[in-house]
């Protein structure tokens, strides 16, 4: 028997109606539209503004959506893996309501908690269930409402990022397709550039947390910057190397939208030209664990039968990776 590759086999994905653009926002901080397109590639970003929905309502939907359109029975997934920093509770994993909610009522269930690798991570979570034979069906969904930990009063962090949520499903492969290898890393000198500081077993939450807003993200963008820059083109440019690929080899860079800047610096890396590398952070800025499967989503007709594939990410934690892929159908 040939041996079982993980590929994936749907998308879906969701961002709410709301939009929240540079312009608006110079009228809630001390910034302007040129400063942020010109650092950070981003014109706007969506926001789940329903004070009653929380990150699951998009997960549903984005879930709801590759349900529909590859026409699954929800009753065949085996396992739903939520990769999110904003889960609707501190306690009771999303990812569970959410597959009970798609109708998924024989998978197991769980949440990935690795910033804006948590998709990624997922991938390879999912690729080796996969490709060990254990399971058929694993959908990995990315999604993020950042709108509930951001501090609109802040610039330095409120311009980058936004809410929406993506869906790829994993299913075995014998042709050869899907992950082919990866490379995945981590850090903890990073918790201290990027975090929110209470609501955790370190400084549990209380009023003076609060009236310190130390429950909101803080971010030291420019060492996140400086970390991004290095440690995404490092891992492309290695996996590549212990591919034996050379650009010409790569169809498309599908690469963690966190500053436009920061995904040109990968690209320029390994040699892709622009053509190649798909971006949507203009439209939806970062999304954390969403941006991945937001652009496969927005990019899907592209995407053909055998393309090969750089995914790259780098995020919160530190956490990052890289992983090389060849797409499994044309849609
Ligand atoms: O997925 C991981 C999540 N985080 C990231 O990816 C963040 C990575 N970092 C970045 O993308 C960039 O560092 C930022 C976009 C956050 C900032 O861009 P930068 O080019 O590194 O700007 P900077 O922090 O060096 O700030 C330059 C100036 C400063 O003023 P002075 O000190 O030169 O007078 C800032 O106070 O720009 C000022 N500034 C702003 N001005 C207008 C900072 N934020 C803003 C703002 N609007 N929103």
């Amino acid at each position: 028997m040939s041996k079982i590759t993980a590929a994936i086999t749907a998308v879906g994905a969701y961002v709410p109606e709301d939009v929240l653009t540079n312009k608006m926002l110079e009228k809630m901080v001390e910034t302007n539209d040129e400063w942020i397109f010109s650092r950070t590639g981003i014109k706007e970003r969506r926001i789940l503004k329903d004070p009653e929905k929380g990150t699951s309502f998009m997960a549903i939907k984005a879930a709801e959506d590759l349900i529909r359109k590859s026409k699954i029975n929800p009753e065949e997934i085996d396992l739903v893996l939520l990769a999110s920093i904003t889960p609707d509770l501190p306690v009771a994993a999303t990812a569970v309501y959410v597959a009970t909610q798609i109708g998924a009522i024989n998978a197991f269930a769980y949440d990935i908690q690795a910033a804006c690798s948590g998709f990624l991570y997922g991938m390879s979570t999912a690729a080796a269930y996969i490709e060990s034979g254990r399971y058929k069906k694993v959908l990995v969904i990315g999604a993020d409402k950042m709108s509930s930990i951001i501090d609109y009063t802040d610039r330095t962090t409120c311009i980058i990022f936004g809410d929406g949520a993506g869906a790829a499903l994993f299913e075995p492969n014998f042709e050869g397709l899907g992950l082919q290898d990866e490379i995945l890393r981590s850090d903890g000198i990073g918790r201290e550039s990027l975090k929110i500081e209470a609501g955790g077993s370190l400084m549990p939450p209380s009023e003076i947390t609060v009236a310190k807003r130390l429950h909101y993200v803080q971010q030291d963008g420019k060492t996140i910057y400086k970390f991004a820059v290095s440690k995404m083109a490092d891992v492309s440019e290695e996996i590549m190397k212990k591919n034996d690929l050379t650009n010409n080899d790569i169809d498309w860079l599908i690469a963690h939208q966190a500053n436009k800047r920061i995904v040109g610096a990968t690209a320029s890396r390994i040699n892709v030209e622009d053509e190649k590398v798909l971006m949507n952070i203009e439209r939806y800025g970062n999304t954390t664990s969403a941006t991945l499967p937001l652009l496969l989503s927005d990019y899907e007709k592209l995407l053909k039968k055998g393309d090969t594939i750089i995914f790259a990410t780098f995020g919160g934690g530190f956490t990052w990776g890289s992983i090389y892929f060849k797409w499994a159908y044309n849609s």
